[in-house]
């Protein structure tokens, strides 16, 4: 693998920026100087954006490592109004240090937290909050699974912040239906009016965290496959053996520790080989596809397979449910912005996701807006 040379200066750099204890806290002081710092590397539009943070926000960028990922000039070109909401802003920024020592290589990825934790944008259970998915390989760094490809085109720093100017603005993740709709490289005709008949859609729209494995197209087969000429409350049992109920489980943790239950009670396993990372259900088995499509309230994993397990367990499905939100109730405001990766260079195994996207399972783990592990 080449050095980063951009990238091991930037590590430098902070290294040798003062301690927390010995930053200022004047916090104007500390936005004119970052406002300085755009202007100075060219990010002019952006640095206009950031008075509008509240104070509450502006002193959460000065505690501890920040990664700051700052539209281009030209990536707000064609936007009008020019604008950037707060809970925008808050999703450009990421807590902990993000250069390319602490984001994974392709094919793995990382999942990081950022400061968006705005209940009317994020709805993770407790105050997790929304997370960005990024990837480097040899020479740059990517945020994946946004709506256009995001690319890093050069980093700086200022104090505690890691600066990556990039070349498009980020999207706030919106509802499970419209991120969905949002991926046109997979067919899911077949899953939506399933879930949908049966009831299933509107539950996941509706949860505080969730983990949805989500069918593509020739999973079901001609004529809706194996659900075909199922009864209503099958197909709810079957499709709410895809979900987990309460808890966002992003690939870095799958298969990792703990033991997830599905929305029927139904146990999942995780296995690994060289052809890809498999989640199942009963007897059958489906390859992760695409992994970390992020939702306002929950994650989604493509499958290539129908997990056909007609099995319940209803006490089990709401006894994981009642942990889990215990567990987001038990999330207190300090718990809102956690920040670090823990990162392990565990194998992973190699997915070309669509258009080239590695979508792999990875190894790179976080503790954040992920819930509990049972
Ligand atoms: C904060 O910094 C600004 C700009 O440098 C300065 O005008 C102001 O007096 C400082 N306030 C405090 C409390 O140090
Ligand atoms: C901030 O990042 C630097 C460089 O990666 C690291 O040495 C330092 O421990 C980090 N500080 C905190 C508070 O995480
Ligand atoms: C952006 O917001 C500022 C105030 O926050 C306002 O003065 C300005 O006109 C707005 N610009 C656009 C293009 O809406
Ligand atoms: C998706 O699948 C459905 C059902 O098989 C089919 O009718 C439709 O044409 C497909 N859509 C695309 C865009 O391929
Ligand atoms: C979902 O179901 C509702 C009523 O059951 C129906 O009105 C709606 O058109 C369906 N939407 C889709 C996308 O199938
Ligand atoms: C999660 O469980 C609760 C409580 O049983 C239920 O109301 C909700 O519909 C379930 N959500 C999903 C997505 O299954
Ligand atoms: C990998 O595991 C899956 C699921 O158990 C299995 O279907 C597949 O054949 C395995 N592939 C290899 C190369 O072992
Ligand atoms: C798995 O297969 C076995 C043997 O065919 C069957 O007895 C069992 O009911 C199946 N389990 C599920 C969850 O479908
Ligand atoms: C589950 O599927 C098996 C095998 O397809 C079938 O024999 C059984 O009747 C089904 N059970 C229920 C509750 O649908
Ligand atoms: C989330 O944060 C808000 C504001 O900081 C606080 O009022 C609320 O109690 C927190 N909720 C939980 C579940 O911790
Ligand atoms: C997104 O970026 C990756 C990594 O460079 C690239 O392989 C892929 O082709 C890009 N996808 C699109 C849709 O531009």
């Amino acid at each position: 693998m080449l050095p980063l040379p951009l990238l091991c200066l930037t590590v430098l750099s902070l290294a040798a920026t003062p301690s927390l204890a010995q930053q200022t806290s004047n916090t104007s002081a500390y936005l004119t100087g970052l406002i300085d710092k755009l202007n100075s590397v060219g990010l002019r539009t952006f640095a206009g954006q950031l008075g509008k943070l509240p104070q509450d926000v502006l002193h959460e960028l000065e505690q501890g490592n920040k990664t700051v990922f700052a539209p281009s000039n030209a990536a707000f070109g064609d936007f009008a109004p020019t604008n950037l909401s707060v809970p925008v802003l808050e999703y450009h920024i990421a807590s902990g240090a993000y250069d390319a020592q602490n984001i994974a290589h392709a094919p793995d990825h990382s999942v990081i937290p950022t400061l968006l934790a705005d209940p009317q944008a994020v709805q993770l259970g407790g105050n997790r909050s929304q997370v960005l998915v990024v990837q480097r390989s040899d020479t740059t760094i990517f945020v994946l699974n946004q709506i256009l490809n995001v690319t890093v085109l050069q980093s700086d720093v200022y104090q505690n912040l890691i600066i990556h100017t990039i070349d498009a603005r980020l999207e706030i993740p919106t509802s499970f239906t419209s991120t969905l709709n949002a991926l046109p490289q997979w067919n899911l005709t077949t899953f939506f009016a399933q879930a949908n008949a049966s009831g299933v859609i509107p539950r996941i729209e509706a949860a505080h965290g969730f983990t949805a494995f989500v069918p593509v197209e020739a999973a079901f087969g001609t004529g809706g496959g194996a659900l075909g000429g199922a009864s209503p409350s099958t197909v709810s049992t079957v499709l709410n053996n895809h979900i987990i109920n309460g808890t966002s489980v992003y690939s870095t943790s799958l298969g990792t520790a703990g033991s997830y239950v599905s929305a029927s009670g139904e146990p999942f396993s995780f296995s690994k080989n060289t052809s890809g990372t498999y989640v199942t259900s009963g007897n059958t088995s489906a390859r992760i596809l695409q992994s970390d499509v992020i939702a306002q309230n929950g994650v989604v994993h493509v499958i290539d397979a129908l997990l056909f397990n007609n099995q319940s367990d209803p006490g089990a499905a709401s006894s994981v449910y009642s942990i889990a939100t215990a567990s987001a109730q038990s999330q207190t405001a300090s718990g809102s912005h956690p920040t670090g990766t823990g990162q392990s260079s565990a194998g992973a195994a190699t997915l070309g996701g669509p258009n080239g996207w590695a979508t792999a399972f990875s190894a790179v783990g976080i503790a954040v807006g992920m819930a509990l592990i049972v």
